[in-house]
């Protein structure tokens, strides 16, 4: 059985962890799949965004546990193991995380590594890992603590506290909070959304938000005005520019 899987569904690929039993633990071969799952997805064109969930109960309740009790730190270090999840980092196609349940340690930490997230009712962000002896390493003390700010990334992560999705809302972790029933149809439903606009203005866009997150004022709007010329020579602009003033739908080609 896969542990993760794949559906193409038009101009959107839903993919989901699928180790039910482990709470989608991220084991070394699930995190394998799942790149070499998004890094196919990524180069294929037609792909324009990708839906990243779990299931109704978690979307991942970290890294493995058990895997992590056995491997010696040398060997966490040259199996390049968390270097990986630079490769999620790199990915073009916006990928949205559909998080309903458990989002704990490197679930957290995954979900933040998406460019957004759609969260339901029931979802439980946290960073449980100074309860083990560890420290999140994916990422988490530096991604929670630019989006939700040092107090409540300390609360989190120092007390092992729990956001609920309302919480994490109103902190600036997540984008939306949906029912439970609908934790994957709202997240496909913003996929199909951000599927509609122009490819390369997306992917340009994408990567100016990233911009902000990462760098200064300064050369964060020194890029993003570099990446509006871009976006300007793009045959997308031109359909998608006159297809407002002739009032139809654009056709965007991804050119
Ligand atoms: N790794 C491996 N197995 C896990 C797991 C994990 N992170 N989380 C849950 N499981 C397994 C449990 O061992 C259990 O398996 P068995 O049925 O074989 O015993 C199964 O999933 C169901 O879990 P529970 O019975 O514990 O379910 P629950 O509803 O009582 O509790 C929970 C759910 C609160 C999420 C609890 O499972 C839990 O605390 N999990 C660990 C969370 C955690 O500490 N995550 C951080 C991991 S470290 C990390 O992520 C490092 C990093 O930054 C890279």
């Amino acid at each position: 059985m896969s542990l993760v899987l794949v559906e193409r569904d038009g101009a959107i690929a839903i993919v989901l962890l699928n180790r039910p039993e482990a709470l989608n633990a991220l084991s070394d071969e699930l995190m394998d799949e799942l790149v070499s799952a998004l890094g196919e997805l990524d180069r294929d064109e037609a792909v324009r965004a990708i839906v990243l969930g779990g299931s109704e109960r978690a979307f991942a309740a970290g890294a493995d546990i058990g895997e992590l009790a056995q491997i010696s730190a040398v060997e966490l270090y040259y199996q390049r193991r968390i270097e990986r999840w630079d490769a999620i980092r790199g990915l073009w196609t916006p990928l949205v995380a559909a998080v309903s349940g458990y989002c704990l340690g490197g679930g957290c930490e995954l979900a933040m590594a998406c460019d957004l997230i759609v969260a339901s009712e029931s979802a439980e962000f946290g960073q449980p890992e100074t309860g083990l002896g560890i420290i999140p390493g994916a990422g988490g003390t530096q991604r929670l603590t630019r989006a939700v700010g040092k107090a409540l990334a300390m609360d989190v992560i120092l007390s092992g506290r729990r956001l609920s999705a309302r919480e994490a809302l109103a902190a600036g972790l997540v984008a939306r909070v949906v029912a439970k029933e609908a934790w994957l149809d709202e997240a496909a439903r913003v996929s199909r959304e951000i599927a509609e606009k122009g490819p390369v203005a997306t992917r340009l866009a994408k990567e100016s938000v990233d911009r902000a997150f990462e760098s200064t004022l300064a050369t964060g709007l020194e890029a993003e005005r570099r990446a509006l010329y871009l976006a300007f020579a793009s045959e997308d602009a031109k359909e998608g520019l006159t297809a407002f003033t002739e009032k139809r739908k654009p056709e965007f080609r991804g050119r």
